[in-house]
């Protein structure tokens, strides 16, 4: 059993996280957190949450428990992370805080300097099928995006073999909880529901780097990413069709096999028998990913759909937990 603190309760990734740690067998919830609810139940804010009061973040404990989660916006949660770790704590952190290795490429695209620069090289990025064998020894663990772990998950084996061929299209719908609860025009339900809308395409969205460092640890030669990702007038889950040009002889019954050795042994992947895609009614409230792999026109189709805030955040976040401490990876997910 081990004891545990997770800053940020009050928001959508922070709220998903507590219920999957109240009901985990390993975990005893030592505080939880938001600044604007402190004083109240959980249960006040979400009514199907559980009756757990939440405290100031400047109360929490942090010398009472071995782990923290920190379910922050970017910039807010660095240093929290920094009086964890000196508190004797780890961190695995949902934010984009500790994804890139270079904290110029943090400035440029999340538009502030890096709180805690001297973090970045020991912190382990968490795409957890891909780290399992580091996470034991992590003091801090950089929770993937949800788009990219959608993505990631569905080019890594064509991508590490090198069938890429050219430039890689990755098509990405999420629904609207990706966006936090903070309430935005854009993200108004008015403005949202009856409608389907792309935003920052092509190269542009803050998740591509984080995509594009992964790619180039898997192959020397990764190609560019082109990802345009849409607001689906859904409350969660995200769908990823995600196109890569394949090299001379690559052929889909090879891939098929290829994608099912690697994955056949995970327990949160499946991939889709031919003819069948991705939706995301395989994957919403679980921490599965599915994966639909077809070829046309000498192009890898693949379809990849998980839960944006189980799979793509705090079902990720209590896997690497699980790895971290030693449990069984499967505990307290389905
Ligand atoms: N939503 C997703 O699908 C998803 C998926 C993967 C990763 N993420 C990442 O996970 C993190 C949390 O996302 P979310 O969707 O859960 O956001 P959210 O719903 O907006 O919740 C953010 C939480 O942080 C607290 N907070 C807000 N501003 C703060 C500040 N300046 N300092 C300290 N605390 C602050 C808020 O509570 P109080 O104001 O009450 O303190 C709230 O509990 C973000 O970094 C996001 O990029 C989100």
């Amino acid at each position: 059993m081990i004891q545990v603190g997770l800053f940020g309760a009050s928001g959508y990734t922070g709220f998903e996280l507590v219920k999957l740690l109240h009901r985990h067998p390993e975990v005893a919830l030592r505080f939880i957190t938001s600044r604007s609810q402190a004083g109240q139940s959980l249960a006040h804010l979400y009514p199907a949450g559980p009756d757990l009061p939440l405290i100031a973040p400047e109360n929490a404990p942090l010398t009472d428990v071995d782990l923290v989660f920190l379910c922050l916006p970017h910039a807010a949660g660095a240093p929290t992370a920094v009086a964890a770790l000196e508190a004797g704590a780890r961190v695995v952190d949902l934010s984009a805080d500790f994804r890139l290795k270079s904290a110029a490429d943090y400035t440029h695209w999340y538009g502030v300097e890096h709180p805690a620069p001297n973090l970045l090289p020991e912190a382990l990025y968490g795409l957890s099928e891909f780290v399992r064998d580091q996470l034991p020894d992590a003091r801090l663990v950089a929770n993937p995006g949800c788009y990219p772990t959608s993505i990631l998950l569905a080019l890594q084996p064509a991508l590490a073999v090198g069938a890429a061929g050219g430039a890689i299209i990755a098509d990405a719908k999420s629904g609207v909880s990706g966006a936090g609860r903070l309430p935005r025009q854009n993200t108004h339900f008015v403005e949202v529901a009856g409608n389907f809308s792309p935003y920052n395409i092509g190269r542009s969205h803050r998740h591509l780097p984080e995509m594009e460092q992964a790619m180039a640890q898997w192959s020397k030669s990764a190609p560019p990413l082109i990802f345009s990702p849409h607001l689906l007038p859904v409350p969660r889950g995200i769908l990823s069709t995600v196109y890569m040009p394949l090299k001379k002889g690559w052929s889909e019954p090879t891939l098929r096999t290829l994608y099912e050795e690697i994955y056949s042994s995970e327990p949160f992947i499946r991939v889709l028998p031919a003819g069948e895609l991705a939706t995301l009614a395989h994957v919403v409230n679980s921490n599965r990913c599915v994966i639909g792999l077809s070829v046309a026109a000498e192009t890898l189709i693949l379809t990849s759909a998980i839960d944006n805030l189980v799979k793509g955040a705090a079902g990720q976040a209590v896997q690497n937990m699980n790895l971290m401490f030693g449990f069984e990876e499967q505990t307290g997910l389905v």
